[in-house]
Order: structure tokens, then C-alpha cells, then sequence
């Protein structure tokens, strides 16, 4: 009998397996992608050469990048089936669940999709990189009753996001303040949604499966979903002088305040202050300090109260706000930076492959048998 003292709940603090792709170090606060810390990627390079990197394991000379980008602006455009398929959806389905059922189609209307071969998945790995912005894009305008905007091969990765997404390309400030978002959110380690990729690839499922399953467990506000719940909860306080009273009702009431914690760092994410820089600017370029206000406010009276630290979905979350994104399409756009973290990890998984079958303690009704 399994000593119960033995058993890591929610596997906190297990090592399953090695990774090159990133390093977290919660002692120093730290996160490193292919060694390079996030912050220098975030300040020097684009979400492009961040996918590059994280795919092969070197950032890309000039010409490495332009065939990537020739590669990735060649794949930009919504399937027309594909399309169907979103049309079909009710506006009351998720933006989430809209863009794992597209993955999904994607996947089925590839006919390579069980070339696992390293050049197959890195094909396959570009063109979801490529293919998803126009999906999420689509279906924020759909549920406005925009048409479709065709992608622009002429802009960069987050540009052209942002004109499929609203119609135009915003400021220099927006667009780079939304390629930082992209750039931070790309990759994490062994967290859930890349961890549960891993166990769908470890079986030799294919790509696909480990990515729409990845799109699963990303939805939980517990994971990637705390984006889009941190700026419900905005909206509920309304102001930030309502900040402290709603803080203490919450605790009061046991609720997890979305935005704050971490399974890993528990002295700050590391991402969290390139991720505020880059509100700050939304802030000033949409002029407006009330939200910059209710941040602080709620953030304060959590370090006055709990002394728990935020994570990446606090300040991300009403960046995306300011952007003109609507709540539900927070995590999806989540989902359109760690493809390349996730897809990464697959093709880890398969260099080394051990199936991840871990196992459980039984603490139920002691054998018995039928009749007797
Ligand atoms: N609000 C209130 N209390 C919290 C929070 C929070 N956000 N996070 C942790 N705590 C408290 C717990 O209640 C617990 O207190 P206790 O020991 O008195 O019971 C203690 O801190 C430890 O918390 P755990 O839940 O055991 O820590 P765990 O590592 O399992 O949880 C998690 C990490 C799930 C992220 C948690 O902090 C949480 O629920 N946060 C809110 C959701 C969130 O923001 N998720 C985004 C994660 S980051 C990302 O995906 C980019």
C-alpha cells in the first residue's frame, strides 16, 4: 500500500522528464528560452524569431528568418471549410471551444497528418503557427457581425493579427506591446496544457490531438483562462477605490483571485514586469489611467492581504483589453503564442518517447464479488 504521504497531488514539486526548451528558475525569478532570458527576447526580437528559436534552437540568421517569414505569411488565409465550420458554430459557444473545434478541422483536413517525422510536425507546427490568428480573428469580428478580413503578407506575425482582428493596423506602440504578449506567453516548461500535450504525444498520438487537447486543459481558469477571468473580475469592481471592500468579500468567501499565484514562482513570474511595461504604454496610448488605477489598487490590497504575487494573466489580461479584444478571446490569443511552445514540446517528446503512465493509489471498496 502506497504510503498516502508519498503522493504529490497535482504531481507539485515531481520532475517527469528533461526539457532543452525552456528553464524556470523560481529562485532567481527567472525564465530562459533556449538560455536566452525572455526579457532580452522580449526587448530585442520579434514574436517570429521567438518561434524560430524555440522550434530549432538558435535564433535565425537574416536569411533563416525571411524564408520562416516567407513560409508563415504564405499560410495566413482561412480555409474556406474551415470557415464553414465557424460559421456553424452558436455565438454562445466559447471562443475557445470555437478554436479547438477549428484545430481540430485543421488537423482532419491535412492529409500528412501522421507524418510524425520531425520535418512533418515543424511543417505542421509553422502552419498552425500561421493559421490560427485567422481563426481567432474571425471569430471576435463574427460575433460583432464583421466580415472576414483577408491577411496582409506584407506585415509582420502581430501586425497582421491585429488588422485580421480590427481592420486596420493600430500604432507602433500597440502592435509591439501585443508582440511582447505573444513572446511571453510562448513557452513555460512542464505547465498543464503543455504537460498534458506531452502525455496525448507520449502515446504517438498525432500533432494535432496533442495540440486540441492542449487547447483543453489551456481553458481552465486555473491555467491559461485567468486571463480572461482576471478582467471579469475588473469588470465586477468596477473602480479602484471598490477594490479593497471586493478583495476582502472574495477572501472572506474563499475565492482564488484570478491573476495572482503560481504553481512555480512564489516570489513573482518573472514575466509579469516586461508585461506591465507594455501596459503602462497601452495605458498612456489609450489614455486610460482608471485602469492602470484599479491594477494597482487590486494588486496593493493582495500584497497587503495575502502577500501573493501576480502572474502574467494580471497584466496581460487589460492589455488586451485596451487592445479592443473581447474577454472571451483572451486565452485564444494565448493559445496563438504557445502553439509554438506546445508544438516544441511534441517534438521533444518524440525524440525520447516514453509512454506517461504514472500511477494511483486505490482507496475504494475492498475487493467484493458479484452474488455473494
Ligand atoms: N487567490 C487566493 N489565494 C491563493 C491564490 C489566489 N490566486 N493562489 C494561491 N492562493 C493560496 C491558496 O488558497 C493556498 O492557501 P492555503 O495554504 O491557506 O490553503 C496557498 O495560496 C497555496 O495555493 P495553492 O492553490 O495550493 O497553490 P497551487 O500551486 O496549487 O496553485 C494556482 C497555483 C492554481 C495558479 C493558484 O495560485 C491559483 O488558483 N491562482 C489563480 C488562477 C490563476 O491566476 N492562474 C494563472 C496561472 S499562471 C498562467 O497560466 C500564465
Amino acid at each position: 500500500m502506497t504510503d498516502p504521504s508519498d503522493i504529490r497531488k497535482g504531481l507539485a514539486g515531481v520532475v517527469v522528464d528533461t526539457t532543452a526548451v525552456s528553464k524556470v528558475n523560481p529562485e532567481t525569478n527567472s525564465l530562459l528560452y533556449r538560455g536566452y532570458p525572455v526579457q532580452e527576447l522580449a526587448a530585442s526580437c520579434s514574436f517570429e524569431q521567438v518561434a524560430y528559436l524555440l522550434w530549432h534552437g538558435e535564433l535565425p540568421t537574416e536569411a533563416e528568418l525571411t524564408a520562416f517569414e516567407e513560409l508563415e505569411r504564405s499560410q495566413r488565409a482561412l480555409d474556406p471549410a474551415v470557415k464553414r465550420v465557424v460559421d456553424e458554430l452558436p455565438l454562445t459557444a466559447h471562443p475557445m471551444d470555437v478554436l479547438r473545434t477549428a484545430v481540430s478541422v485543421i488537423g482532419a483536413l491535412d492529409p500528412d497528418w501522421a507524418d510524425a517525422s520531425p520535418a512533418g510536425n515543424l511543417a505542421k507546427s509553422v502552419a498552425l503557427l500561421a493559421r490560427i490568428p485567422a481563426v481567432v480573428a474571425y471569430d471576435q469580428r463574427r460575433r460583432r457581425g464583421l466580415p472576414l478580413v483577408a491577411p496582409d503578407d506584407s506585415l509582420g506575425y502581430s501586425a497582421n493579427f491585429l488588422r485580421m482582428t480590427f481592420g486596420e493596423v493600430p500604432s507602433e506602440v500597440v502592435v509591439k506591446a501585443f508582440d511582447v504578449s505573444m513572446i511571453l506567453y510562448a513557452e513555460h516548461s512542464f505547465n498543464a496544457s503543455t504537460f498534458t500535450a506531452r502525455v496525448v504525444t507520449s502515446t504517438l498520438s498525432d500533432l494535432y490531438s496533442a495540440v486540441v487537447a492542449g487547447i483543453g486543459a489551456l481553458k481552465g481558469p486555473l491555467h491559461g483562462g485567468a486571463n480572461e477571468a482576471v478582467m471579469h473580475v475588473f469588470d465586477e469592481i468596477g473602480s479602484a477605490d471598490a477594490a479593497e471592500a471586493w478583495l476582502d468579500d472574495a477572501l472572506a468567501s474563499k475565492k482564488k483571485i484570478m491573476g495572482f499565484g503560481h504553481r512555480v514562482y512564489k516570489n513573482g513570474d518573472s514575466r509579469v514586469p516586461t508585461m506591465k511595461a507594455s501596459l503602462d504604454t497601452l495605458v498612456a496610448e489609450y489614455d486610460r489611467p482608471d485602469l492602470l488605477a484599479l491594477y494597482d489598487a487590486l494588486n496593493d490590497a493582495m500584497q497587503a492581504r495575502k502577500g501573493i504575487q501576480p502572474n502574467l494573466d494580471y497584466p496581460s489580461g487589460p492589455a488586451y483589453h485596451l487592445i479592443g479584444f473581447d474577454t472571451g478571446t483572451f486565452t485564444p490569443l494565448f493559445v496563438a503564442s504557445r502553439i509554438t511552445g506546445w508544438t516544441a514540446h511534441i517534438m521533444e517528446q518524440l525524440q525520447a518517447n516514453a509512454l506517461i503512465r504514472p500511477l494511483s493509489a486505490y482507496v475504494g471498496v475492498a475487493e467484493r464479488h458479484v452474488g455473494r
